[in-house]
């Protein structure tokens, strides 16, 4: 099998929630003065089955260390069964950023996670507009951070009230906000929307979807194509971009350095034929062989990734979801376009240029 597509959800997860609004719950602790508790005892929840979490966490951690403070980038996530966790870890590691778990002051038992049962305390809250769970503790100096990544699960396909307690309590405006989400099978959907009008003043990038088990590499490859202020990875410094212009529109590509990219932009400009594959890539065979020396050996590519797919070839440009490979090589990802790409039907020409 060549890749492995991502399962649909069988059942319409959606009851129609509430856009989130209300009044925020005050923190009245002191992010220092919040218990805390080894990580390591964060039990996992499957990464691929909305299945009944076993546990709430109840870890509670900011680890402004002397390197990481002061960076401007905050990874804060809420994370009830690790999954989401995982993700912020690699996204601490990536950014050498400051982390933050949004802690709820009444932790969720695996009771109120079970959303099997049509009263449980997390199904309860997604459907009450009002809903606004306290948090346990506060960050410090928000105006530290000119970028805050914002990681979540999705329930029901939104995120849960927890982040707009979160959004509501500090002032946003101005601030880069890059949603990530773990789910069962869900992508992000309408949640960062939902959360963009807690916080309207406030620069909103695309969001993102992981499985829980992403690997840093993945999340790197994310990041990387991420057009941030102040390019906290240094990334974007050394990033060449792409205009791919067709009929419908054009699209730009944040191009990785490596052999085979190298390759690619030596062929260029070219014009290239698209079609479409298995509804989540636009593909184009290449007249030329790549050079994959050194590409890992293993990714898994997401929505707006580029990528050489080694045994036929062909430039790969996702728009929807696909599983792992080790015959695909991450080259860029799209930056902006990527809906009027995703949107062209059958046969298409596109011509590649370098953006001076
Ligand atoms: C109340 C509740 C609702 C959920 N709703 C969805 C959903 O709509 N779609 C989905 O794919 N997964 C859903 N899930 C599964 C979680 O999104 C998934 O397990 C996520 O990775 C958990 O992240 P965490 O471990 O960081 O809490 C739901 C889980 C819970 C507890």
């Amino acid at each position: 099998m060549r890749r492995l597509f991502a399962i649909l959800a069988t059942i319409s997860l959606l009851f129609g929630l509430s856009a989130c609004s209300g009044t925020a719950t005050p923190n009245s602790l002191d992010l220092s003065q919040a218990s805390q508790q080894d990580s390591s005892s964060v039990l996992e929840s499957s990464a691929t089955e909305p299945s009944a979490p076993p546990i709430s966490s109840t870890v509670q951690e900011r680890v402004p260390d002397e390197e990481s403070a002061g960076s401007g980038v905050l990874v804060a996530y809420f994370s009830a069964t690790g999954n989401t966790e995982k993700i912020a870890l690699h996204l601490q590691d990536i950014l050498d950023a400051d982390l933050c778990e949004i802690v709820p002051e009444d932790p969720y038992t695996s009771e109120d996670l079970d959303y099997s049962q049509d009263g449980c305390r997390a199904n309860q809250e997604q459907n009450d507009p009002a809903a606004r769970p306290a948090i346990a503790g506060s960050v410090e100096k928000m105006e530290d951070y000119s970028v805050v990544f914002l990681g979540y699960p999705i329930w029901w396909g939104q995120a849960p009230k927890i982040l707009c307690t979160f959004l509501e309590n500090y002032d946003f405006d101005g601030v880069t906000i890059v949603p990530f989400c773990t789910s069962g099978s869900s992508d992000i959907g309408s949640s960062a929307a939902t959360l963009q009008d807690l916080a309207p003043n406030a620069n909103w990038l695309s969001g993102q979807r992981f499985s829980g088990s992403a690997s840093r590499e993945t999340v790197a490859a994310w990041v990387e194509g991420l057009n941030l202020p102040e390019s906290p990875t240094g990334a974007e410094d050394s990033q060449t971009q792409l205009q791919l212009h067709f009929a419908g529109g054009e699209a730009i590509i944040a191009l990785e350095d490596n052999a085979t990219t190298r390759d690619f932009l030596a062929m260029l400009p070219a014009t290239l034929t698209f079609e479409d594959y298995a509804g989540s890539e636009k593909i184009s065979f290449l007249d030329q062989g790549l050079s994959t020396e050194n590409a890992p050996e293993s990714y898994d590519p997401q929505a707006g990734d580029v990528a050489l797919y080694t045994p036929w070839g062909n430039l790969a440009i996702f728009y929807g979801d696909a599983g792992s490979s080790s015959d695909l090589v991450f080259m860029g990802r799209v930056v902006s376009g990527l809906e009027l790409l995703a949107g062209m039907d059958g046969t298409f020409e596109g011509t590649v240029t370098v953006l001076a």
